[in-house]
């Protein structure tokens, strides 16, 4: 089985991914004579195995069904075991692209962590790209190795237990790009821009919770030369469905004259004074098609979730490129 490869039909030792619903995935391997069980029913590997990825399977008992899926690292990153705070898809697809990571690069990350970035890292760089991902506790350095051979990205990822801010890469003149999500990414500075290829630019991030950190990261990147030093955060706005009452013009005329004559104060200022959707109860999809007053309508999310953390970018320069921008300031120019 292997994320980076795709295939039609579910195989015996295949991890297949097992949808219940969008909150509700788990991951599991095919072997013959199992069962997989939840509170709609069993599910026998048996009857798995053989059949199309994205099918959908009905339980033993027909009274529930799963569709199963093919895995992908999107897909790893909601149901991977979480042995740290890992990165999620909208910190990964930015940092991804802002480190120009492609087929081909050879990338630096530290630490591992549950392996949730070196998934996608991976199948970007595959099949000629390598990642050095480097881990100072050792469970999740072993752990870690165990899964990346399990997925198909043993040749990819290279997994090193060390401790990066104390002992550094011990590597030289080696990759594109560099990720560090570690306490303090400032010690691991001087070793990265060793690492980097010294004939070409390259890019680095480092990833911390706190403003804290961020100044000392950026005071670090740029002591050692880097530049283009900017600093991101991503938050995600989200988008819900959610029923709202028809209009009919005629009837809101009528009532809107009715309220005015009685004294009552109008619709539209109660309406503003409810909270939206707070403590409301969501219909069922049935309910709502029950309730043919209602319609569906999408909207925004009362609060946009918190932030993860700070996302400081800076470009690494290749000592030939420094040598330029230096022999072109003029000798009596003081600054
Ligand atoms: C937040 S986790 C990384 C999560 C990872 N990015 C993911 O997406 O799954 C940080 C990891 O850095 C490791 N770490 C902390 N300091 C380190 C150091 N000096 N050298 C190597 N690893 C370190 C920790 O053990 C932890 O596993």
């Amino acid at each position: 089985m292997s994320f980076p490869g795709w295939k039609k039909y579910i195989e015996e030792g295949d991890l297949v991914i097992v949808y219940m619903t969008r909150e509700n995935m788990t991951p599991i391997f095919m072997k013959k004579g199992t069962v997989f069980q939840n509170r709609f029913g069993v599910y026998k590997h048996d009857d798995i195995i053989g059949k199309e990825y994205g099918s959908k399977l009905v339980s033993s008992n027909y009274r529930g069904f799963v569709y199963l899926l093919h895995p992908t690292p999107e897909l790893w990153t909601l149901v991977l075991p979480h042995r740290t705070q890992i990165l999620y898809i909208a910190d990964i697809s930015f940092i991804t692209t802002l480190l120009d990571m492609k087929p081909g690069v050879n990338v630096i990350e530290s630490g591992t962590g549950s392996g949730s970035f070196s998934h996608s890292i991976a199948r970007t760089i595959a099949p000629t790209g390598r990642l050095y991902s480097f881990e100072y506790h050792q469970d999740r350095a072993n752990l870690a190795q165990v899964e990346f051979n399990e997925h198909g990205f043993g040749d990819i990822i290279k997994m090193h237990h060390r401790d990066v801010c104390k002992d550094g890469f011990q590597m030289k003149d080696q990759v594109n790009a560099v990720f560090l999500d570690l306490p303090a990414p400032w010690d691991a500075v001087a070793s990265a821009k060793e690492a980097f290829k010294q004939d070409r630019t390259g890019k680095i991030c480092c990833f911390s919770p706190c403003i804290e950190q961020v100044a000392r990261s950026v005071a670090a990147l740029d002591e050692h030369g880097f530049i283009d030093i900017t600093m991101y955060e991503c938050l995600i706005r989200e988008h819900t469905v959610a029923p709202i009452q028809k209009v009919d013009f005629s009837v809101a005329i009528k009532d809107a004259q009715d309220r005015k004559a009685k004294g009552l104060p109008s619709v539209e200022s109660v309406a503003i004074k409810r909270k939206l959707g707070k403590d409301e109860p969501v219909p069922t999809a049935e309910e709502v098609e029950e309730a043919a007053n209602l319609m569906l309508v999408s909207r925004t999310m009362g609060e946009t979730r918190g932030h993860t953390s700070y996302l400081t970018f800076a470009t690494f320069l290749p000592p030939s490129a420094t040598r330029i921008v230096d022999e072109n300031v003029p000798e009596n120019d003081s600054n």
